[in-house]
């Protein structure tokens, strides 16, 4: 059986939603894949030879899944999928062997939710292979738990994306679906991951020394975030969105999240045609994306030139799903 689910974005709101204002993430066209089968053995095949785990083999007593090696970043991409395993078979009341095979389009580490597209394909590819038929929202939250047991705190984002797809606001832990698909967008890797908890902490800082200049901005993002929801989900005006998308990069900028390379990307995409540019997630490296309808090549070139990694994607309405049994 073939399972796939889709990377996430942070299209606006980043860093206000932890100040309780509200955001917008949607899924995007770039997906992981997983695909597997029971076995009689007692024993977890994983295979993800991309994520550069060549054909790791996990035993498990009735007790414990123990996992053999640690391949550095994949490691770590790893104890998700073992998470995921321990809770499907928890809920599932008893341990069964299977082989699976992880495949993603998604770059680790750049922001855009590649932990939690392993996690939701491989709960729901368990699920179907153990008849559990959990529903695509019971696999959001079961995914949100595995971020929690593995990164210590989860707002649910990425795997609710992951598993519902399409433009998700969220707001103080309530998240409302719309329907968003095709919005042609070209992200732009720096490189270089940032580190959210020191991002987070700066931004505590400024806000701590200058408590209103902070809160106004926090709202200001927050217009920004339900104006831009209303035209995605009413098909609105996409120049209006760019516009808005370079009002949040100031934001962004004036809160000190960004960075040399972040606002050479910034700005070689708005010049090269693109109606708007903005870092997205914790910025401090990472990523930047640019919403560039009809220069798509022109705003790829720019951010190669200026030393990004240009990733073409669209978003998507496709949460995950079944390929093929
Ligand atoms: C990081 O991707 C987004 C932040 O808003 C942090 C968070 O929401 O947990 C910066």
């Amino acid at each position: 059986m073939l399972v796939s689910a889709p990377g996430k974005i942070i299209l606006f709101g980043e860093h206000s939603v932890v100040y309780g204002r509200g955001a917008i993430a949607s899924a995007i066209d770039l997906r992981t894949y997983t695909e597997g089968k029971l076995l009689k053995e007692k024993i977890i095949k994983i295979h993800a030879n991309d994520l550069k785990i060549p054909g790791l083999s996990i035993s498990f007593s009735e007790e414990e899944i123990v996992l053999g090696t640690d391949y550095g970043k994949a490691g770590f991409v790893v104890s998700y999928v073992k998470s995921a395993i321990e809770k499907i078979f928890t809920e599932y009341g008893s341990r069964k062997g299977f082989e699976i095979s992880i495949k993603s389009e998604i770059p680790v580490g750049a922001g855009l939710g590649s932990s939690a597209a392993v996690v939701v394909p491989t709960l729901k590819l368990l699920s179907e292979l153990l008849e559990m038929n959990l529903s695509n929202e019971e696999i959001a939250v079961m995914g949100k738990n595995v971020e929690i047991e593995v990164q210590g705190s989860s707002s649910g984002i990425d795997p609710a994306v992951s598993a519902l797809g399409g433009g998700l606001y969220f707001k103080k832990g309530k998240i409302e679906r719309f329907s968003a698909p095709n919005l042609p967008l070209i992200v732009g890797y720096t490189g270089e991951k940032g580190s959210t908890k020191i991002l987070l902490e700066k931004v505590k800082a400024l806000k701590e020394e200058y408590p209103e200049i902070l809160e106004n901005i926090m709202d200001a993002m927050e217009d920004i975030a339900s104006k831009s929801k209303k035209i995605l989900s009413e098909n609105g005006d996409i120049k209006e969105l760019g516009t808005l998308m370079n009002i949040n990069n100031g934001l962004l900028e004036a809160i000190g999240v960004s960075t040399k390379e972040l606002s050479e990307l910034v700005f070689a995409s708005r010049i090269s045609g693109a109606l708007g540019a903005k870092i997205t997630g914790a910025g401090g490296g990472g990523c930047m994306y640019a919403l560039a309808p009809n220069k798509q090549r022109e705003v790829e070139t720019a951010i190669k030139i200026a030393g990004g990694i240009p990733i073409r994607t669209k978003t998507t309405d496709e949460g995950v799903r079944v390929e093929h049994k």
